[in-house]
């Protein structure tokens, strides 16, 4: 069985909350253009954690990573931006630092704030490396340690699992929240199960689908990853983006899907478009017309056989979009898609949708609140849905089951 997660009340109990530091590692790892936040879903979803905090009298140091900056300063990966958009939400004052550990700023700074912003933890070359000095800088801030970066859980870092291991830590409302629900959806769900998987490359999910396997009642699979499927199955798929070298193993997972009774729904007709770019001449066709040009959407039969299925599921996963939604010529299979998991859970089924695109291309349609749980995890939720413990996860389990 499973330990479960110590939580912040598990913390405040044993007296690590209440006028105390508390370091929370958030994933406030958002989109930009330029310094204006694109979505701000990330930041939002830290809130109940640093509210809970301070309602509790706790100090509260935020950190977080921004892009991926080499273990360097980049000055357009400063973290000033977040810190004015918590402010707006918070409506109060944080004090944004321009160093993240090792200077007295900090230490000065906690004498007359209740909030505050450390660097880009990226910024220093240990973060990544799980560098134990840096972890041990960290944990000299502060007399307790929360982690609420969902996003971030599957990285093994210096901010996610090193100080974790130095300091009295627990889950972060976010992280609880994500790690629930997305279980719910490995463990025991509601009959029928229906997985829709899209995106680009079969092989970052080849993993999922095989773990999905055990729990699912069909699969749903559109996006490029689709055409490594057609192709394997003896299909002809033109220009569309194929997988080659991942022909064999997609065969074993059909091969292990037959034999699990899951019900494997693929393309029956595409968007063909003689490029993947905006303008380009373009219509629906049935796989035997693609001829030499590229799928670049699943075609209106495909998102009907799709719909059909996700409208008759009682618990539903998405993860991926079913063609270049970005290009609304190539998104009405995406739109689709979202419209019937919106519609499904709207009549009762639960819905959880994971992975930056598909969480982007519900922002753009305005439905992230139409689901039962929009994850902010991308990498992380693929992961912890292969059936994988994340590294920042672990550390706060053995922490309890050595504490
Ligand atoms: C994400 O955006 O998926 C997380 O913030 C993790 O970012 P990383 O892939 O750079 O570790």
């Amino acid at each position: 069985m499973t330990t479960r997660l110590p939580t912040i009340d598990d913390l405040h109990e044993a007296g690590h909350v209440t006028g105390k530091r508390v370091l929370v590692r958030c994933d406030f790892n958002v989109p930009l253009s330029g310094s204006e936040i694109i979505d701000d879903l990330r930041i939002r979803s830290a809130l109940p954690t640093i509210e809970s905090l301070l309602e509790k009298g706790a100090r509260v140091l935020l950190c977080s990573h921004l892009g991926r900056p080499k273990g360097e300063v980049d000055g357009s990966l400063r973290l000033a931006p977040v810190g004015r958009r918590l402010e707006q939400l918070l409506g109060q004052h944080v004090e944004v630092l321009d160093t993240v550990v090792g200077n007295e700023a900090v230490a000065a700074s906690m004498s007359n704030a209740d909030i505050i912003l450390l660097e880009n933890v990226r910024f220093e070359p240990g973060e990544t490396k799980n560098d134990p000095d840096l972890a041990r800088a960290y944990a000299q801030l502060a007399d307790a340690f929360v982690l609420d970066a969902f996003g971030s859980a599957h990285r093994a870092h210096a901010s996610v699992v090193g100080v974790s291991e130095l300091l009295p830590s627990a889950a972060g409302l976010l992280l609880q929240n994500e790690v629930e629900k997305l279980e719910k959806v490995l463990a025991a769900p509601e009959r029928p199960y229906v997985a829709i998987l899209g995106g680009a490359k079969v092989s970052d999910k080849l993993a999922v689908i095989g773990n999905l396997l055990r729990v699912v009642d069909a699969m749903c699979i559109g996006g490029a990853m689709a055409f490594t499927l057609l192709k394997a199955q003896g299909h002809d798929v033109g220009r569309s983006l194929v997988e080659d070298d991942r022909i064999e193993e997609v065969r074993e997972v059909l091969d292990r899907a037959a034999q699990a009774k899951v019900e494997i729904l693929v393309p029956v007709d595409v968007i063909a478009a003689d490029s993947p770019h905006k303008g380009a001449a373009h219509e629906a066709v049935t796989l035997a017309e693609i001829g030499e040009r590229m799928g670049v959407d699943i075609g209106p039969r495909t998102t009907e056989l799709f719909a059909d299925a996700i409208a008759g599921a009682k618990t539903i996963l998405w993860n991926g979009p079913m063609g270049i939604f970005e290009i609304e010529e190539f998104s009405q299979g995406t739109r689709g898609v979202a419209q019937a998991v919106v519609s499904a859970t709207e009549a009762g089924a639960y819905s959880v949708v994971g992975g930056g695109d598909s969480a982007a291309a519900l922002k753009e349609l305005g439905w992230t609140e139409r689901v039962s749980h929009l994850s902010t995890g991308g990498g992380a939720s693929l992961e912890l849905l292969e059936g994988k413990e994340l590294p920042g996860i672990q550390a706060l389990r053995n922490q309890r089951r050595n504490g």
